[in-house]
């Protein structure tokens, strides 16, 4: 048995928790500065590391006691080292280092983009009895705000990349999105939100599926950009948008156009991830696939992998979608089965990639 406490701060969420043989949740607590970063359109690292500094102590005593395990009992502690913003990073991995050092447990290292593959591995809290961890190969889909990556997962710690996105990551396209469409921060949600009373086919934009199993979500974006500036014309309002991704002027878009634009915009984005990830599964004759990252939330996205995919898809429960302690106590786990343990030099790495071969 394993009992891991997982710690991860790369971004803008605090998240920390207490996860029995990279299985069970035992406690978890995600603390989202979403509400911190709203006015600036988008995460202010500096913001985000003095927020983490405040709230990570609190939390991981809440988890503590909640589980009612002392420091003592855990089997490691586990903490993102990178990909992420390096000032948020550092909160993190210098806690987790002194509560290891202070109660002599191991401490390992966990890639957030390995993190978000083992949210997989989870056993959601409404799970059936028959549930199972996904099989292995399988097709990993990770679609994050920073990252959108196809790989093979082969065996534990295993990857083989198949592709990714060229430029920006899906998450930061419905991001980029939201903002000219004046929905606000953070983006794919408040997409989700107004594309359901869209008419996905009023607008046609380019898929962002490129040669290769790869992706470009810049193409789209400027698309979604050209046409929102046609409208400012038409409309007779100038805001300088040619130059920047600005929000759009108020009273150009009506509620129904803005729900038409984030819908057309969503069904571009889920039509490429789908069809990438469909002949993916038909060109390496794989059996399984799992989505992962902050975008695999998208209802839309969801729906229509389970749908067109021709073989069966597991995806996370919402909660464990967006960034949280559990998958990295999760990932944890199977590091240290590998016997994965970090030394006290272990430092963070911004642009930490996948071990892909
Ligand atoms: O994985 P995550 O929490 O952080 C990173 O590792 O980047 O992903 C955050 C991203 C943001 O870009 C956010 O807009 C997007 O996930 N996201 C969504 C949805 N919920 C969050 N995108 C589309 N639809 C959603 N429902
Ligand atoms: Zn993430």
């Amino acid at each position: 048995m394993s009992l891991i406490l997982g710690i991860e701060t790369s971004c803008d969420e605090t998240g920390v928790a207490i996860v029995r043989d990279g299985e069970h949740i035992v406690a978890h607590r995600v603390a989202s500065q979403a509400d911190l970063h709203r006015k600036y359109g988008g995460v202010f690292p500096e913001v985000a590391a003095r927020q983490h500094v405040v709230t990570i102590l609190p939390l991981i005593r809440e988890v503590l006691e909640e589980a009612g395990t002392p420091l003592n009992d855990l089997d490691a502690i586990a903490v993102t080292r990178g990909p992420g913003l390096v000032g948020s990073l550092l909160v993190g991995v210098n806690v987790a280092k002194g509560l290891a050092w202070a109660s002599q447990r191991p401490l390992v290292g966990v890639n957030h983009l390995e993190g978000h593959i083992y949210s997989n591995w989870v056993r959601p809290p409404d799970a059936p009895a028959d549930w199972s961890p996904p099989p292995l190969p399988t097709l990993v889909l990770i679609v994050s705000g920073g990252h959108t990556e196809l790989v093979i997962m082969e065996d534990h710690g295993m990857y083989r990349r198949l592709g990714g996105t060229l430029d920006d990551a899906a998450g930061e396209a419905f991001d980029k999105v939201a903002r000219v469409l004046g929905l606000g921060y953070p983006g794919g949600p408040a997409i989700q939100r107004v594309a359901q009373q869209g008419d996905p086919t009023r607008f046609s934009f380019p898929s962002p599926r490129q040669p290769g199993f790869n992706f470009s979500f810049s193409g789209l974006k400027t698309a979604v950009l050209r046409q929102v500036q046609a409208l400012e014309r038409a409309a007779g309002v100038t805001t300088g948008m040619e130059r920047k991704m600005i929000p759009v002027a108020e009273g150009v878009l009506d509620e129904q156009t803005t729900a038409d634009l984030a819908a057309s915009f969503q069904e571009a984005v889920v039509r490429g991830l789908v069809d990438a990830t469909v002949e993916a599964v038909e060109a390496h004759g794989i059996s399984h696939v799992c989505v992962c990252g902050g975008v695999a939330a998208n209802l839309r996205l969801r729906e229509e992998m389970k749908r067109r995919s021709p073989v069966p898809v597991s995806v996370p429960p919402l909660f464990l979608c967006l960034d949280n302690g559990v998958m990295i106590a999760a990932a944890g786990h199977y590091a240290l089965q590998r016997g994965d343990v970090a030394g006290w030099d272990m430092d963070v790495d911004a642009s930490l990639g996948l071990p892909t071969r």
